[in-house]
């Protein structure tokens, strides 16, 4: 029988303790030991990045992390974005745009752009930036533009709350005077 090895997670705010044979994936203790399938299997090879998971807050291939090598990490998977029932802003504007259909690459997108965004502190990204950030993921669906304008959409209001005050103030078309 194959040694396993005792493993801690920390998985979306929640400590979890497994143990594994030494080369098993993160992506399958996910989803086997802990019971969120939200990271996919698509290539297995770290090409089409449907199993993109956040370790430590960037986002990594779970199909080719061995989970020993993720102990003591934070991860977060897509069943981690939501809070308390409520999409986050980021797959809400995935949903209202269209930006996913089939939903295999959708929760590694999710993800890739959460590191995107957390990394451009509140400023919009540009289209460029945001196709560049998620070379990594491979949609068949969507064209991704659509991906593209919702990570864009998810930034905006973000972004606008950190604008200065007297710039926005300054932004407004002035009242009449008396
Ligand atoms: Fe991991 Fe494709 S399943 S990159
Ligand atoms: Fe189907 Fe992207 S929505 S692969």
């Amino acid at each position: 029988m194959t040694a396993r090895i005792g493993v801690t997670l920390n998985v979306n705010g929640r400590a979890r303790r497994v143990r594994v044979p030494p080369m098993k994936r993160l992506l399958d203790v996910l989803r086997e030991d802990c019971g969120l399938t939200g990271a996919k299997e698509g290539c297995g090879e770290g090409e089409c990045g449907a199993c993109t998971v956040l370790l430590n807050g960037d986002p990594v291939n779970a199909c080719l992390v061995p989970a020993v090598h993720a102990d003591g990490a934070r991860i977060v998977t897509v069943e981690g974005l939501e809070r308390r029932g409520k999409l986050a802003p980021l797959q809400r504007a995935f949903a209202d745009l269209g930006a996913a259909q089939c939903g295999i690459c959708t929760p590694g997108m999710l993800l890739t752009a959460v590191a995107l965004l957390a990394r451009s502190r509140g400023r919009v990204p540009g289209e460029e930036e945001v196709r560049t950030a998620l070379a990594g993921n491979l949609c068949r669906c969507t064209g991704y533009q659509r991906i593209v304008d919702a990570v864009r959409a998810a930034a905006a209001p973000a972004a606008r709350a950190r604008r200065p005050a007297r710039r926005r103030a300054a932004a407004k078309p002035k009242g009449r005077r008396r």
